[in-house]
């Protein structure tokens, strides 16, 4: 009887054990997500959002909707099978110079900006928030050095955006620009790799305070964010500011917008958009921008010298992008890219004349033009620009390492917009860059230089000695002999600047042309024994010189976020952060492309 009961008792407990177990397993289920979280929110002392907009829009233009249309390839069909013994070696070698240089930032800079690379002290550039440290996490990330990652990722998750000097008026603003490729950018991209939902908090809480740098009267960005102005409704857009600071703040307000789902952060850079497409044919140079505009009086009439690189470079590469990131749902942005490479090819790129070139295809550049006289100091490096008469198309065969980023640029829009003749040039492009890299002694290309100009891109230009000689400028930067094939070095610094790999690894993904590995080698090579420091690398003087480097102590934050990125990636399997997965920012971040 006794048994009996017990076993009925059991058999209802059965059942009962069974629910409890479900639900506490349930509960488990329930918890576990945060528990998974390994990076922890901590909100900033203040909170923009709950800042009313002093010009507030009518209007919220909505993500464009529907299914991303059908996009072309844009990496190269790499045969799958492991990769050779060479690439992994480099790609290790890479590794090693990264962590040489994060391990030195974490021990001397922790949370600074910028470690100074010589002396082994910290510097304070870009609103004192760690700028290398957030520039840098995708990368700790795709180099597959998790700790690193989740250390610095929890400091991240903790930043004050209202603990700076910067957004005082006696600071001088925080710099929109700089601050939304960098921290944004990369607060973004390491939540699109890591899925760690504290770091999109963090970034959306940025977006909401770069937000108020809009409340202007026309809703054009200001170039500096200063808080009191901003809240008391006297910020205005500014009257001169570089072409590309308000313009190319675009793929990270997109991206933001699409995580968060808050139209708001698209709205206000597509009003940037409509602005550039009612501008781009009233330019002194239709289809062009100048180095400056008037954002206030939306003038685009003020400056009359047109570049891709310094001050304009990212307000022409973001048009592809755009186009890829919103799926191709938007068409502004490939007329816009058309528009402005029509007239990029007529006045922009240019093939020098180099000695080597035994009628191959050619390396390009990209240059700089001018409208009427040219003064300052691009003017000083040419003969009579000062006297050009005002409705004359100056084409000034000035290199810049900045402008380097074209090749990836025309590798992008050619293959998404189906423009083969565009792969081609960025691919010649990027060879220029690697080509120029050789030239100096040092192996390293320097920030800015003059060369001497075929009359066509597509024509023989054979090497014409005393042509070379007659065209030689007496510019600062050089009084020693130059080689063959420049003519002028008006900047002869290396600022372990990007552009240069970045278009022949883009191009490397696009082609699959195996050679440019080796060329990426030897770049590296050259820098590395250029710029090694007994801490960590340091931009340097001058890359003309024979012997010993000066080292000028700086170590920017793109160095670890975008410079070594790229080394690392040309040399991985072409599969990570596959360029049909991804797109970069400007600042080397890879933002996930809409599927
Ligand atoms: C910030 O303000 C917004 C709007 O008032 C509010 O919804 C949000 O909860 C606030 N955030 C914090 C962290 O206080
Ligand atoms: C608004 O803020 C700016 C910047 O701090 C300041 O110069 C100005 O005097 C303030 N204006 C008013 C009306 O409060
Ligand atoms: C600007 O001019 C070009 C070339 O004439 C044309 O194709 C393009 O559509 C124009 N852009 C706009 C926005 O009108
Ligand atoms: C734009 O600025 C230029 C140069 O300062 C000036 O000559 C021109 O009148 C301005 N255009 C407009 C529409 O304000
Ligand atoms: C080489 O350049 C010089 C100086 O510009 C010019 O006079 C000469 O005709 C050129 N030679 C050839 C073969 O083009
Ligand atoms: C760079 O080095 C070259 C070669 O030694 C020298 O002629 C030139 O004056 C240097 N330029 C600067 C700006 O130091």
């Amino acid at each position: 009887m006794a048994q009996s009961k017990r076993a009925a008792w059991c058999r209802r407990l059965g059942p009962l054990l069974g629910v409890v177990a479900l639900m506490v397993l349930g509960l488990l289920f329930l918890l576990l997500p945060d528990d998974r979280a390994r990076v922890h929110f901590h909100p900033s002392s203040f909170n923009w959002s709950a800042v009313p907009q002093n010009y507030p829009v009518t209007s919220i233009a909505p993500l464009p909707t529907g299914r991303p249309l059908p996009m072309p390839r844009v990496q190269y069909e790499f045969p799958l099978g492991p990769r050779d013994q060479v690439a992994r070696a480099r790609q290790r070698k890479v590794r090693d110079v990264f962590r040489r240089c994060w391990k030195s930032y974490k021990r001397y800079a922790w949370g600074s900006d910028e470690l100074t690379p010589v002396n082994a002290g910290w510097e304070t550039a870009y609103g004192g928030w760690g700028a290398t440290l957030v520039d840098a996490l995708d990368t700790l990330w795709i180099m597959d050095l998790r700790d690193e990652f989740y250390d610095a990722a929890a400091f991240a998750a903790r930043l004050d955006w209202a603990a700076t000097r910067s957004g005082t008026d006696e600071g001088g603003g925080i710099d929109v620009f700089e601050t939304t490729i960098r921290y944004l950018g990369g607060l973004l991209a390491a939540y699109d790799l890591s899925g760690e939902k504290a770091l999109l908090r963090k970034a959306s809480e940025l977006g909401e305070m770069l937000y108020a740098a809009f409340d202007t009267p026309n809703r054009m960005p200001a170039a500096q964010l200063i808080f009191t102005a901003a809240i008391n409704g006297t910020q205005r857009a500014s009257a001169l500011a570089t072409a590309s600071s308000a313009t190319s703040l675009s793929l990270e307000f997109t991206r933001l917008a699409q995580l968060t789902g808050n139209a708001k952060f698209f709205d206000a850079v597509d009003r940037v958009a409509l602005f550039l497409q009612a501008t781009q044919n009233h330019t002194r140079l239709p289809g062009l921008w100048p180095r400056s505009i008037d954002f206030l009086n939306g003038n685009v009439t003020v400056d009359n010298a047109f570049t891709l690189g310094a001050d304009c470079d990212s307000l022409y590469e973001y048009f592809p992008k755009m186009h890829v990131l919103l799926g191709g749902l938007d068409t502004k942005y490939e007329r816009l890219y058309r528009t402005a490479m029509d007239a990029a090819k007529k006045y922009l790129f240019f093939r020098p004349m180099v000695p080597d070139d035994s009628g191959g295809k050619g390396v390009l550049f990209a240059g700089d033009a001018a409208v009427g006289p040219l003064q300052g100091s691009l003017g000083a490096l040419f003969t009579n620009a000062d006297s050009a008469a005002d409705d004359e198309i100056q084409h000034l065969p000035h290199g810049q390492h900045l402008a380097c980023f074209s090749g990836g640029m025309l590798g992008l829009g050619g293959k998404i917009f189906g423009i083969e003749d565009h792969v081609a040039m960025g691919d010649r492009v990027a060879r220029g860059c690697a080509w120029a890299y050789a030239s100096f002694p040092t192996g390293i290309m320097p920030e800015s230089f003059v060369m001497t100009s075929c009359d066509k891109m597509d024509a023989p230009c054979p090497w014409n000695e005393s042509r070379w000689e007659s065209a030689f400028v007496n510019s600062d930067g050089w009084s020693s002999p130059i080689p063959r094939g420049f003519s002028a070095v008006d900047d002869p610094r290396y600022l372990l600047r990007p552009e240069a790999i970045e278009s022949v690894f883009l191009l490397y993904r696009m082609t699959g042309k195996k050679d440019l590995q080796d060329l990426a080698w030897d770049m590296f090579q050259s820098i590395i024994r250029a710029t090694e420091t007994a801490y960590a690398n340091s931009a340097i003087a001058n890359v003309t010189v024979t012997g010993e480097t000066v080292k000028t102590d700086v170590m920017e934050s793109f160095w670890l976020a975008e410079t070594l990125k790229y080394f690392y990636l040309i040399f991985s399997s072409p599969w990570l952060i596959s360029l049909d997965d991804f797109v970069f920012n400007t600042e080397g971040h890879p933002f996930r492309r809409p599927k």
